[in-house]
């Protein structure tokens, strides 16, 4: 693996005043046609890679740095759910939750997935033993109890998963209220005034999910540009309808998100394209491409904006955050 480059963002975004302009809000990723060229034209100045990385980042910066995201009205809580396996739910919650805490907002990450990637990639301790989810779930301690700040963002906040999260399923099935106590969890955390709670899933559609599902109003689909990409899919929205029917009906997918996209390939582009009509303006414009950066971050318990702010990754999930917080606020709103 590589080195991290050195010196982290957040010292170069004091110097980034006299920067030039971020790069406009309206280009569009999905016009990209290869994975190592740059979002939008290089000035005369980023004339070598670099060069051309170091003003992305500078760019990147100045944009977060600005904060000019609005705040939602009420709470806003997703989960990150698809029982496929692999196909960037938990690099989409730790980057759109490290995004979004750049610029301004009190972000929190609830790692429901007993691997603890999210726990891992946001540098959250989540040795076995670790106040977490899982105790969480089980009535032992209280959310609160369980969280951790981000080393590299004091807006953004982790409840961690250890393997004992692994057992919850079987554990939950025997206890009152089994579907809801995630839901209930969050509602006693009323002194941390989180602006967004994104719940990272397992790859099943089990009790863990179900929790999350009832736990917030909005779903967040993330679809690798892959074949098989819908494979699964009616499941997973008969499931959500299910959830929607019997226990939170203001469950309601708002967002898809499109990732690992390769513009070399033109099944990338077909698999966009059927994700788009099957899902309508539910999809973000912003696709996520597939970038070596994004898959090294989480080795070092980085998100992409932190390891390298630079690079296409980050700029592609500072974009997303930014589509999913000016549209509208979703369901929460009107709770
Ligand atoms: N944009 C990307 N470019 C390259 N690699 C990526 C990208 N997004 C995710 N990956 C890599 O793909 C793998 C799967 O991603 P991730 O862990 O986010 O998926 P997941 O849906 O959470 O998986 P699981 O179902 O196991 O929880 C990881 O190794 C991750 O680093
Ligand atoms: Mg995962």
């Amino acid at each position: 693996m590589t080195r991290p480059p050195a010196g982290p963002p957040r010292n170069v975004s004091r110097e980034t005043k006299g920067a030039p302009n971020p790069a406009p809000s309206d280009v569009s990723r999905e016009t990209w046609t290869g994975p190592d060229e740059p979002p939008w034209p290089d000035p005369v100045a980023a004339d070598t890679p670099i060069g051309a990385e170091a003003e992305r980042a500078v760019r990147l910066l100045h944009a977060a740095a600005k904060g000019s995201l609005p705040r939602p009205e009420r709470q806003r809580v997703f989960t990150i759910a698809n029982q496929k396996g692999g196909v960037g739910k938990t690099t989409t919650a730790v980057n759109v939750a490290a995004a979004l805490a750049l610029q301004g907002l009190n972000t929190l990450v609830i790692d429901l997935d007993p691997q603890g990637n999210a726990s891992t990639a946001l540098g959250i301790e989540h040795r076995p033993g670790t106040p977490s989810s899982y105790e969480v779930l089980i009535g032992e301690i209280s959310l609160r109890d369980a969280l951790q700040r981000s080393p590299h963002n004091e807006r953004l906040y982790c409840v961690p998963a250890t393997i004992d999260l692994a057992g919850a399923e079987i554990e939950l099935v025997s206890m009152v209220a089994r579907e809801g106590r995630l839901r209930s969890a969050l509602a006693s955390l009323t002194d941390y005034n989180f602006d967004y709670v994104f719940i990272d899933c397992p790859p099943s559609l089990g009790l863990l999910t179900i929790n999350a599902f009832v736990a917030a109003p909005e779903v967040l689909i993330p679809i690798q540009c892959e074949y098989y990409a819908l494979e699964g899919v009616g499941q997973l929205m008969r499931t959500i309808e299910m959830v929607k029917a019997h226990l939170n009906p203001q469950l309601e997918v708002t967002t898809v998100i499109l990732t690992m996209y390769d513009g070399r390939t033109k099944l990338a582009d077909q698999v966009a394209n059927d994700v788009r009509a099957h899902f309508g303006d539910k999809v973000l414009r912003t696709v996520i491409p597939r970038s070596v950066k994004v898959s090294e971050a989480p080795g070092y318990g980085m998100t992409i904006l932190d390891y390298d702010a630079g690079s296409r990754g980050a700029m592609s999930y500072l974009d997303a955050s930014r589509e999913i917080a000016e549209r509208r606020a979703g369901p929460t709103a009107n709770r």
